[in-house]
C-alpha cells in the first residue's frame, strides 16, 4: 500500500459523553466488530465511581487504565481506526479538550432518556470552535426515553447543531422493535443477543412494501411511515460536504450494550467521516499528504513507576512518515532527536513500530523534553495551533510544606504542569504561585503525586478567583493598559507561557472592567489571537 492510500484508510476519532452516557460500552462494541477484543468487559471504564474523591488508590488505578485506553487501534474492513479515549470525569475536562485537537471526528453518545447533558454541552463546544465533524449516536433505546424527534430538537437547541437522521427506531423501550437505517434502506429487527449477526437485517427498498406491516404489525409499520416522511420533510438530506465542515451532523441510534445499531454506526462512519485533515500552523496550513514528517504533542503520561521518572507523550501525525531512529526537530528547543523505540498502540497492547502515518499516534518515551503542544518536523519552523487552555474554575495557592524540598516541589509542579494536569499562575507582584484547575480532585492528584514521585509535600490555600482572563492591550504602551495594570496589580499574574492573566473575583467586577478600559481586551481561553 502507497503513503496516499495509507492516509486514505485512516480514520482518528473521539467519542465523547456526559458520564454514563454509553461511551465506555460503546468502544467496547466498536472494537468486537474490529476483532481487537475478543469478549465483553475487556475495555476497563476508566471512570472514578462517585464516593472516591479521595481515593488515591483510585486516582492510581486510573492513571494506569487511562495509559493502556489512550489509544484503542484496531482494523475494521479496509480503514484503520484509531480511537483516542477522552476522559468521562468532569475534573479531566482539559484532557479530554486537549485530546480534542488531535482527533479528525468525533462520535458524541447520548443516553435517550437523559438527552443532552451538562458535559455533553461543553465538549460539543469545543468541537464546534474547531469544526470538527460530529456524529450523533443516541444510546440506550432498549429503554424508555425521550420521544425521538423531541430529543433531535434538543439538540439541534442545546448543540447549536442541525442534524439529520440516518437511521431512526420503531419504537422505543418496551416496544422497541429495531431500526430502520435510512442510509442504506433496510430494517434490523432488534434482538437482545449481541451475538446476533447482521446477515439478518432485512432489505425494505420501498418503505409502502406490505412486508413493512407483517414483520413490524400495521401499526408500527404506518407510524414510521408517517415519521419517515416527516423527516423527509424537515430534516434536510444528508450531505457530506456539509458534515466535513462542520454544518451537518447525522444521528444514529441504538443500544450499544445490545450491540444493537453499532454496526450501522460503524459502516455509515468509515464511509462519512474524514480521513486526517490539514491542520493550521502559525506559519501555514499543513495537509496530511505532505511527504515531510509533521506532528505534535498533545497528551503526556507520567510512568507508573515512580522510580523512572519516564514519561510518554504522544504525538499525533499531521503529514509524512514518523519512522524509528530518524532525526527530527524538536520547534520549540531548536533541537534534533531521534526516537529508537516509537510505540503504537493497538487496543489494548503497544508495540514498537518502525513507520507510522499521519492520523496515528505514537508515544515517544521522554525524559523531560516534551511540553504538550510542542511541534516535531523535519526541520522547517512552525508550531501547531489550536491547543488553548481555558480558564480553570477552581484556584488556590500552593505552598511549601517542606522547606528541606523547595527544589523538588519546583521540579515536581513544573512536570506537572507540562503534563497538564492543571494551570500554574504566578502572580506579577509577589511571585507567590496559584494552580487553577476544573474540578477539586485535581488538587488531591497533584498533592499525592509530589509527594509519591518528588518526594515534594504542599499544602493548599483558597484564593477567591472566579474567572481567568487572558489581557491583551490594544497598545501595551497607551495610558489606559498601565492603569489597568496598576490598579489591577494585585489580581495580575502571568500563565506557564508569560502570557498575560487578570484573575478576577467576580462576572461583575469582569463586565466593569471591560467598561472601564475598553481597549485592554479579556480572553476567556488563552489562544487569543
Ligand atoms: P460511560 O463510559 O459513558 O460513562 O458509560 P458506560 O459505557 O460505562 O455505561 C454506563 C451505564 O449504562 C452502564 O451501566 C452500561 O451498562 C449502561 N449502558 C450502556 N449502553 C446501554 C444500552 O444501550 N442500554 C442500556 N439499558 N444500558 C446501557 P452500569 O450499571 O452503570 O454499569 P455496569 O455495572 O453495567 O458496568
Amino acid at each position: 500500500m502507497n503513503f496516499l492510500q495509507e492516509i486514505a484508510r485512516r480514520r482518528t476519532f473521539g467519542i465523547i459523553s456526559h458520564p454514563d452516557a454509553g461511551k465506555t460500552t460503546l468502544t467496547e462494541k466498536l472494537l468486537l466488530f474490529g476483532g481487537a477484543i475478543q469478549e465483553a468487559g475487556a475495555v476497563k471504564s476508566n471512570k472514578i465511581k462517585k464516593g472516591a474523591t479521595s481515593d488515591f488508590m483510585e486516582i492510581e488505578r486510573q492513571r494506569g487504565i487511562s495509559v493502556a485506553t489512550s489509544v484503542l487501534a484496531f482494523n475494521y474492513k479496509d480503514k484503520k481506526i484509531n480511537i483516542l479515549d477522552t476522559p468521562g470525569h468532569k475534573d479531566f475536562a482539559e484532557d479530554t479538550y486537549r485530546t480534542l485537537t488531535a482527533v479528525d471526528s468525533v462520535i458524541v453518545v447520548i443516553d435517550v432518556a437523559k438527552g443532552v447533558e451538562e458535559q455533553t454541552e461543553k465538549l460539543v463546544s469545543v468541537c464546534r470552535m474547531r469544526n470538527i465533524p460530529i456524529i450523533v449516536f443516541i444510546n440506550k433505546l432498549d429503554r424508555e426515553g425521550k420521544d425521538a424527534f423531541d430529543l433531535m430538537d434538543e439538540v439541534e437547541k442545546k448543540l447549536g447543531l442541525q442534524v439529520t437522521p440516518l437511521s431512526f427506531p420503531i419504537g422505543m423501550g418496551y416496544d422497541f422493535q429495531g431500526i430502520y437505517n435510512i442510509w442504506e434502506k433496510n430494517i434490523n429487527l432488534f434482538s437482545s443477543d449481541s451475538r446476533k449477526n447482521i446477515e439478518d437485517v432485512i432489505a425494505i427498498s420501498d418503505i409502502q412494501n406490505p412486508e413493512l406491516d407483517k414483520i413490524i404489525g400495521d401499526k408500527a409499520a404506518s407510524k414510521l411511515r408517517d415519521e419517515l416522511e416527516l423527516i423527509q420533510e424537515v430534516y434536510p438530506e444528508f450531505d457530506r460536504e456539509r458534515y466535513l465542515n462542520g454544518t451537518l451532523q447525522p444521528v444514529f441510534f441504538g443500544s450499544a450494550l445490545n450491540n444493537f445499531g453499532v454496526r450501522e454506526l460503524l459502516d455509515g462512519f468509515i464511509e462519512i467521516a474524514p480521513s486526517p485533515r490539514a491542520k493550521e500552523s502559525d506559519t501555514r496550513l499543513v495537509a496530511a499528504e505532505e511527504t515531510k514528517l509533521s506532528g505534535f504533542v498533545f497528551k503526556i503520561h507520567a510512568n507508573m513507576d515512580p522510580k523512572h521518572r519516564d514519561r510518554l507523550a504522544f504525538i499525533k501525525i499531521v503529514s509524512g512518515t514518523f519512522e524509528r531512529n530518524k532525526l527530527y526537530t524538536h520547534v520549540r528547543l531548536g533541537k534534533s532527536l531521534k526516537f529508537s523505540s516509537p510505540n503504537a498502540f493497538f487496543a489494548e497492547k503497544k508495540e514498537i513500530v518502525d513507520i507510522s502515518f499521519p492520523g496515528d499516534i505514537v508515544g515517544l518515551h521522554d525524559t523531560g523534553n516534551f511540553k504538550i503542544g510542542d511541534t516535531l518536523t523535519e526541520g522547517e519552523i512552525m508550531n501547531f495551533r489550536g491547543i488553548p487552555s481555558f480558564s480553570p474554575e477552581h484556584f488556590r495557592y500552593i505552598n511549601n510544606a517542606d522547606p528541606m524540598k523547595a527544589k523538588q516541589l519546583e521540579k515536581g509542579i513544573d512536570q506537572l504542569m507540562d503534563e497538564g494536569v492543571a494551570q500554574l499562575f504566578t502572580l506579577e507582584m509577589n511571585n507567590r504561585k496559584v494552580i487553577g484547575t476544573v474540578g477539586a480532585l485535581q488538587y488531591e492528584v497533584i498533592q499525592y503525586r509530589l509527594e509519591h514521585e518528588y518526594g515534594a509535600k504542599c499544602s493548599y490555600e483558597n484564593f477567591p478567583v472566579h474567572k481567568a482572563c487572558w489581557v491583551k492591550p490594544e497598545d501595551p504602551k497607551n495610558e489606559e493598559f498601565l492603569e489597568f495594570k496598576r490598579i489591577k496589580q494585585k489580581f495580575l499574574a502571568h500563565d506557564k507561557y508569560g502570557q498575560l492573566v487578570f484573575l478576577a473575583d467576580s462576572d461583575f467586577t469582569i463586565q466593569m472592567t471591560q467598561s472601564k478600559y475598553p481597549t485592554v481586551k479579556l480572553f476567556f481561553t488563552s489562544e487569543i489571537d
